[in-house]
């Protein structure tokens, strides 16, 4: 499936960025900011995963599920054989993983917590729909979503929807990473929406 087929307008590829693979030093760099529970049972998204680097990486973790999102269908292809071979050279139990061969603003977003990963895949023109669907999904989520931003170029329309930097890893060249948290909502918030379910579905609460 090409980018024609995927129905990639020509603005959409001239926000897109080319496949370059996060340097394995800033990965490490990142995931050790994070907190045992910050991964443990979470669900691991690379938007625009290319040959699966990130996901190889984030496979040492004990995510739920990892799922890689590109829209050259080469390089997830590519991705999803190597991965399988490698979990297969090793011997491996892995958590379970999926590649999504589409344009990430298609991309559904599970409704259950999760980390993001971005490597500068695109500008804000796919990144802002990208983060709305990422939004939509969060308010129905419990616990705070957390993203690892490596070469961020677009900090501000994070921030714009509701994300905050809680973690700085950008070294003197400009290059480097990072963490980013939307918080949950609050507990009132959450207990509405729980006697909000419970009056739906005919509960006297
Ligand atoms: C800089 S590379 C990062 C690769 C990988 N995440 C890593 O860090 O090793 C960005 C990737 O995003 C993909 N990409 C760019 N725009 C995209 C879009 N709109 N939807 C899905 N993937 C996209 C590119 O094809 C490329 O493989």
């Amino acid at each position: 499936m090409d980018l024609d087929a995927l129905g990639v307008d020509e603005a959409i590829r001239r926000d897109s960025r080319l496949y370059v693979p996060s340097a394995y030093y800033f990965l490490r760099r990142a995931f050790r900011i994070l907190d045992v529970n910050d991964v443990t049972g979470r669900t691991f998204v690379d938007m625009g995963c290319g040959l699966g680097r990130v996901l190889f990486f984030a496979s040492q973790f004990p995510f739920r599920r990892m799922i890689g999102v590109e829209f050259s269908s080469a390089l997830c292809r590519t991705a999803e054989i190597s991965l399988i071979a490698y979990y297969r050279r090793h011997g491996l139990v892995n958590p379970p993983f999926e590649f999504r061969c589409q344009d990430a603003r298609a991309f559904e977003v599970p409704t259950e917590p999760a980390v993001f990963l971005f490597n500068d895949p695109f500008g804000p023109m796919v990144l802002e729909p990208v983060l709305r669907n990422i939004v939509a999904a969060h308010e129905k989520t419990v616990g705070d979503a957390i993203v690892i931003y490596v070469n961020p170029t677009c900090i501000d329309v994070f921030q714009k929807f509701g994300f905050s930097v809680t973690f700085d890893g950008i070294n003197r060249s400009g290059r480097g990473f990072v963490v980013l948290r939307r918080p949950a909502m609050d507990g009132r918030a959450q207990l509405d929406g729980m006697f909000q379910t419970a009056r739906d579905c005919g509960s006297p609460v």
